[in-house]
């Protein structure tokens, strides 16, 4: 089952909606499920000042993608591009096996916008080492 946590963040999601301001969105689906999910950033001198997320998903995905939009804020490109699946999975306290899928759709969508602020600055992830 789904720990208090995920349950939270389901039922009451932080930085949900689209940034129509925003320097670069993420965009990923799952074509198993059909979840997709947009993460939109804000930056400002490398370090990531807004994000926000649009999910058509399961409450997993929706949680996941709440979680991520909390601990990526504030954070400098380089921290935020190092969030991985499992930190996702763990600041949940868990997810069932069968749904740690949707904990990557949102760390790829993450790491998408990332990857989409760079290329439109001239830069690649490589820059960020
Ligand atoms: Fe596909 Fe959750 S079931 S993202």
């Amino acid at each position: 089952m789904y720990s208090k946590t995920v349950i939270d963040h389901f039922t009451n999601p932080r930085n949900m909606g689209e940034m129509k301001d925003a320097d670069a969105i993420g965009k990923v689906g799952n074509p198993t499920c059909g979840d997709l999910i947009w993460i939109y950033i804000k930056v400002k001198d490398d370090v990531i000042t807004d994000v926000s997320f649009k999910t058509f998903g399961c409450a997993a995905a929706i949680a996941t993608s709440s979680m991520i939009t909390e601990i990526t804020k504030g954070k400098t490109l380089k921290e935020a591009y190092q969030i991985t699946r499992t930190d996702v999975a763990e600041n949940l306290e868990g997810l069932p096996p069968i749904k740690m899928h949707c904990s990557n759709l949102s760390a790829d969508g993450l790491h998408k916008a990332i990857q989409e602020y760079l290329r439109k600055t001239g830069r690649t992830v490589e820059d960020l080492k």
